[in-house]
C-alpha cells in the first residue's frame, strides 16, 4: 500500500483550473520531485495534499485512510508535515525556541501551564538532537531573523521534522539561495532522507537539486501531469523539453 495516494484531484479558482485531474502515489521512503513552469499548479497541489484547499474533484488517501475532507491539523497528527515557498519561522525567536515549540506540540505539552523537570529535560534533549541533525548547533541561540536564508530554511525544515512526520512536503526549499546554500540544503535533505527513511515530495526549480535528489519526477504544466518518470526518462522526454525547458521539438 502506498503511503500517499492522490486520485484525479482538481482545484478550480473561479474559471481557472489550477490543478486538473492529477494523480500521484508516493511509496514509503520515496523522494519525489514535482517540477513545472511558474503557475503550473505545484503549490496548489501541495495545498490540496496538506488540506489547505479542498479539491473540487478526486480523493486523497494517506496511509490507506481517506483524508480528502480532513482539516490540515489532523493531517499533521497523522504524520504529514510541510515547509513553505516563503520560509515560515518565528524570526524574533532563537533557533532553539523555534524548535522547542513543535517539539512541545509533538510531545503533547502545548496545553500544559508548566512542565516537570523530566519533561523539560526530554524537550531539551530532542531540541539538541534536531539542532545537531540540522547543522544548527553553533547558531542555536541566535535569533532566526538574523540568520542567512539557508539557515532559516534549515530551521524551518527541522521544525517540521520535530513533528516526526512520515511524509514531508517541501515547497522550493532552495528558492532565493546562492550556490553554497543551495548545496548545503540539498545535502541536508539528502541526509535526512537517507537517515530517517522519510518519504518526501519536493517542489523545486533548480535542476541540480532535482537531479541530485529525486528518485522520480512528476512534471506539471498548466495544472496537468505532463510526465512522470525517473530522472533519466524526464531528461530525455521531448514533451518536457518542449514545455518546461522551452526547447522546440
Ligand atoms: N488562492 C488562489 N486564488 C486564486 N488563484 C490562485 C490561488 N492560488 C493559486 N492561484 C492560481 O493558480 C495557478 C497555479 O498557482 P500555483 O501557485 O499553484 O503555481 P506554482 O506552480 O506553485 O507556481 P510557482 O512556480 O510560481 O510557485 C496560478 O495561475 C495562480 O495564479
Ligand atoms: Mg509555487
Amino acid at each position: 500500500m502506498s503511503l500517499l495516494t492522490v486520485e484525479n484531484v482538481s482545484c478550480h479558482f473561479g474559471s481557472l483550473c489550477a490543478v486538473n485531474n492529477v494523480s500521484m502515489s508516493i511509496e514509503a521512503g520515496e523522494l519525489r520531485a514535482v517540477i513545472g513552469p511558474n503557475g503550473a499548479g505545484k503549490t496548489t497541489f501541495f495545498n490540496l495534499i496538506s488540506g489547505m484547499f479542498l479539491p473540487t474533484t478526486g480523493r486523497i488517501l494517506f496511509d490507506g485512510q481517506d483524508i480528502t475532507g480532513m482539516p490540515p491539523h489532523l493531517r499533521v497528527t497523522m504524520g504529514m508535515a510541510r515547509t513553505f515557498q516563503i520560509t515560515e519561522v518565528f524570526p524574533e525567536l532563537s533557533v532553539r525556541d523555534n524548535l522547542r515549540i513543535p517539539v512541545e506540540i509533538e510531545a503533547g505539552y502545548q496545553l500544559s501551564p508548566w512542565l516537570s523537570r523530566t519533561a523539560k529535560g526530554r524537550v531539551r534533549e530532542r531540541v539538541d538532537e534536531l539542532l545537531a541533525m540540522g547543522g544548527l548547533d553553533a547558531k542555536a541561540d541566535r535569533l532566526v531573523g538574523e540568520l542567512s536564508p539557508g539557515d532559516q530554511r534549515s530551521t524551518e525544515i527541522m521544525m517540521s521534522l520535530a513533528l516526526k512526520p512520515r511524509l514531508l512536503l517541501l515547497d522550493e526549499p532552495t528558492a532565493g539561495m546562492g550556490d553554497q546554500e543551495t548545496y548545503d540544503i540539498t545535502q541536508l535533505i539528502r541526509n535526512l532522507h537517507k537517515n530517517l527513511a522519510l518519504s518526501m515530495v519536493l517542489i523545486e526549480h533548480d535542476m541540480r537539486v532535482i537531479f541530485r535528489l529525486a528518485q522520480r519526477i512528476m512534471v506539471l504544466a498548466e495544472g496537468r501531469v505532463l510526465a512522470d518518470g525517473t530522472p533519466g526518462e524526464i531528461a530525455a522526454s521531448e514533451d518536457v523539453q518542449a514545455a518546461y525547458l522551452g526547447k522546440t521539438k
